[in-house]
């Protein structure tokens, strides 16, 4: 049986996303956000347009996408309540926000430099994707205070033991655990659970017999 509800929040689960962006003085600004999602070669992120990223996102048009593996759940936790804005939106204040400049050492995560774009990576992250902002679309009701900015990918860098051994082209899905944000919570250790026929389709490689245990 279904029952009509209204729940708070619809986030039924999305990859968190660390977002390094510049600020004004060419320092690095750093926020988790999880209303991430990819098509082709672009991607989309869902973002309030009060919050620091988005305000260097618009002026600076580039970021990088630092995928959070479920280990890393403690450095997000650790960024949840920071903004980079040195004026803290009222209602951040009433949450408990406070600004911090400095984000990477608030989570204790490490800069490392981008190759096509000026934010840095965050060298714990397995996946960067560098990006350039394509275009900023308002999003929701008229006042919402959201934008949705669509960025495309212009260089993707990831960790080696996450790939096909000698394939550059193929990510171990079984590998690669990432950090899942259902409704407010942090969920990862994912695991294969049944054949994909998408996958089949596409031709792309199916766990490995050492991960899957076969
Ligand atoms: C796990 C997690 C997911 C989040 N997802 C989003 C999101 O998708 N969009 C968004 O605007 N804020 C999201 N936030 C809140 C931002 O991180 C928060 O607004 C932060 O202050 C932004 O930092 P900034 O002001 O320095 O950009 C999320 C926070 C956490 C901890």
């Amino acid at each position: 049986m279904h029952l009509t509800v209204e729940p708070r929040v619809l986030y039924f689960g999305t990859p968190v996303v660390l977002l390094s962006t510049s600020n004004e003085d060419g320092s690095a600004n750093l926020a988790p956000m999880s209303s991430a999602w990819w098509v082709d070669q672009s991607c989309m992120l869902g973002l309030d347009e009060t919050s620091h990223t988005t305000k260097n996102l618009i002026s600076t048009g580039e970021c990088v996408l630092n995928l959070a593996s479920s280990d890393l759940v403690g450095a997000v936790d650790r960024l949840a309540l920071l903004t980079g804005s040195p004026v803290v939106p009222e209602h951040k204040l009433r949450k408990g926000y406070r600004y911090e400049r400095d984000k990477f050492k608030a989570a204790g995560l490490t800069e490392t430099a981008s190759e096509k774009v000026r934010p840095p990576r965050v060298a714990q992250c397995p996946v960067h994707l560098e990006a350039v902002v394509d275009r900023v679309h308002p999003f929701g009701e008229d006042g919402s205070g959201l934008v949705a900015v669509e960025a495309r990918v212009v260089r993707v860098h990831v960790e080696e033991s996450l790939l096909i051994p000698g394939d550059r082209r193929h990510i171990d899905a079984d590998r690669w655990d990432p950090l899942i944000m259902k409704f407010c919570e942090f969920y990862g250790n994912s695991r294969n659970v049944h054949p994909s026929r998408l996958a089949s389709a596409w031709a792309i490689p199916g766990p490995t017999s050492a991960n899957t245990g076969a």
